[in-house]
């Protein structure tokens, strides 16, 4: 694989690989490490700098389903929400942060689709004041190979508003195909935003660098 991940298992996990339920499985990702980053499981600690993301005149959350918070107790309820994602081992969200100086980065999520067989959706953002460092292509393979490699899932899937470029250079340059225009996408206030939906299976994965 093109990733230098460095997932925290080993042979004996890898043994494991076939007995093991989703949740223990998850619990084997929890912190990925990439050449220049660790990403660990979101803590209260980050509310300050997700705050100051969420804020920034960049406007981040634009093409993204959530709004930025209004109060600080409400980054708690995320939080929250975070730890109960990985207790079932059905939303597994990690902090993006520079491996060296701990300095927060972003953040990346899967989550698991219902209704589609062990696929899974993944969805990021970095702090503006990080952006264009290729942080998230980083954290994207990394979680694109602890998926497949790991957690054995058969499906990651993607998609970003029509109009948010970068991200569909991610999603291009971690080798996810474009599946498709879905004019409806999603709603942000009330209106819809048209999407661009991306893919890769376990197979095209096990091919990327064949
Ligand atoms: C989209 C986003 C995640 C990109 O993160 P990033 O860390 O800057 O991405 P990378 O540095 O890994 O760059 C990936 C590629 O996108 C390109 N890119 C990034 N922003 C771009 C922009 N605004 N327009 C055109 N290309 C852009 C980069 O040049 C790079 O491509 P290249 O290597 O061919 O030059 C980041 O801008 C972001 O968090 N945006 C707000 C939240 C968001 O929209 N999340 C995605 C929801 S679907």
């Amino acid at each position: 694989m093109d990733s230098n991940i460095n997932i925290s298992y080993n042979k004996k996990m890898e043994s494991k690989l076939n007995d093991s339920n989703p949740d223990e499985m998850a619990q084997e990702i929890r912190i990925l490490e990439t050449e220049r980053c660790f990403l660990r499981p979101p803590s209260v600690d980050d509310h300050d700098e997700v705050w100051t993301a969420a804020h920034h005149e960049a406007n981040i959350t634009k093409g993204m389903l959530w709004d930025p918070p209004k109060t600080k107790e409400e980054m708690n309820d995320w939080t929250e929400r975070s730890v109960s994602g990985w207790k079932q081992g059905n939303n597994l969200s990690w902090t993006i942060e520079n491996k060296n100086t701990k300095e927060f980065l972003g953040r990346i999520v899967i989550r698991q689709q219902e209704n589609m067989k062990n696929t899974w959706y993944m969805g990021y953002w970095i702090h503006p004041e990080q952006e264009g460092k290729g942080y998230t292509t980083e954290a994207a393979k990394a979680v694109r190979d602890a998926g497949f490699k790991i957690m054995k899932i058969d499906t990651l899937i993607s998609s970003h508003a029509d109009w948010n470029i970068g991200s569909g250079r991610v999603l291009a340059k971690i080798g996810m195909r474009h599946t498709g225009h879905n004019p409806k996408g999603f709603i942000k206030h009330g209106k819809n935003v048209p999407e661009e939906e991306y893919k890769m299976t376990y197979d095209e994965w096990l091919h990327l660098n064949r």
